[in-house]
């Protein structure tokens, strides 16, 4: 169980100029589902590095369990928090697919069985098995994503951090990477998930922090997010088609808390059977 307390923050790439953060205060609390959202250039990435101990503060401090961050090496960070890039290249580093999840076991002292064991229910669970021996470049952008969130997940650390996990990936495979998000809620893990997509924040996520150039306009419930469209407005983002079909179901009566396509339909199923 992992709490991340970030303290008036400050944060410039170039010394001396205006950053991009300065005074931001942010808690994520153990087993929170919070959706990251702002557009581009707002300072979500940049924000989960400052978490993960990539990039460092100018100002104020990131605590980890009530113990300062800048104490800890980002190894130990990494045991606490992983994160699972933007861009998955990144975190592709070896030859084959088994061998990527080989590495990410490193640091543990499994046995051989044990890591055998892990890698295979990963390479299960993703769908990935039959890219065993594979070198990761081969793999279409969908399945890179997906072995680098098994890199993560292999790991088990108690929160993880998911940037822009939909991107540039189809529905079959965003159907696999959303049963993986619930796993890591069954997990009882604190999941951060960067996003752009506002029908995922939806389905996945409780609570909603939104940045605009690098200021948190919104903190809070995910239903009191989207009962007013200003918040969106406020973040930069427009609404889907999905957010407009849910605005226009209010109108005939479904709750504002209700927002989950699978709420949705039990709602008017039962209005349906109970007329
Ligand atoms: N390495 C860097 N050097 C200088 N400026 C950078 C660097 N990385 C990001 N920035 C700038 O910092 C700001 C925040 O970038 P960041 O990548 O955190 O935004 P983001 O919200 O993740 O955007 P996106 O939705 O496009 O991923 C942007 O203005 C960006 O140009
Ligand atoms: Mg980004």
């Amino acid at each position: 169980m992992t709490c991340i307390e970030l303290t008036d923050i400050g944060f410039s790439y170039i010394a001396g100029r205006k950053g991009i953060f300065s005074n931001l205060s942010l808690k994520f609390n153990p087993s929170e589902q919070v959706a990251i959202i702002g557009r581009n250039g707002s300072g979500k990435t940049t924000l989960a590095k400052l978490i993960i101990g990539m990039l460092k503060p100018s100002t104020g401090h990131i605590n980890f369990d009530g113990k300062l961050i800048e104490k800890k090496s980002i190894a130990e960070i990494a045991e606490k928090v992983g994160y699972v890039f933007q861009n998955p290249n990144i975190m592709l580093f070896t030859n084959s697919v088994e061998n990527e999840l080989l590495l990410s076991l490193q640091r543990f002292n499994f046995t051989k069985n044990v890591k055998e064991e892990k890698i295979n229910s990963m390479l299960d669970f993703f769908d990935i098995a039959k890219y065993r021996k594979i070198h990761p470049r081969l793999l279409s952008r969908g399945e890179k994503q997906k072995l680098a969130l098994a890199t993560v997940l292999i790991q088990d650390p108690d929160a993880i951090i998911l940037d822009e996990p939909f991107s540039g990936i189809d529905m079959a495979q965003k159907i696999i990477i959303r049963e993986f998000i619930g796993k890591l809620k069954d997990q009882k893990k604190l999941v951060i998930i960067i996003t752009h997509d506002l029908d995922s924040v939806l389905e996945e996520s409780n609570r909603v922090i939104a940045l605009s150039s690098g200021k948190i306009v919104f903190d809070g419930k995910k239903t009191d997010f989207f009962k007013e469209s200003k918040n969106l407005h406020k973040a930069g983002l427009t609404e889907t088609y999905m957010l407009k079909m849910l605005y226009s179901l209010q109108q005939d009566g479904l709750p504002e808390t209700i927002l989950q396509r699978k709420e949705v339909i039990g709602f008017f199923s039962k209005r349906i059977n109970d007329t």
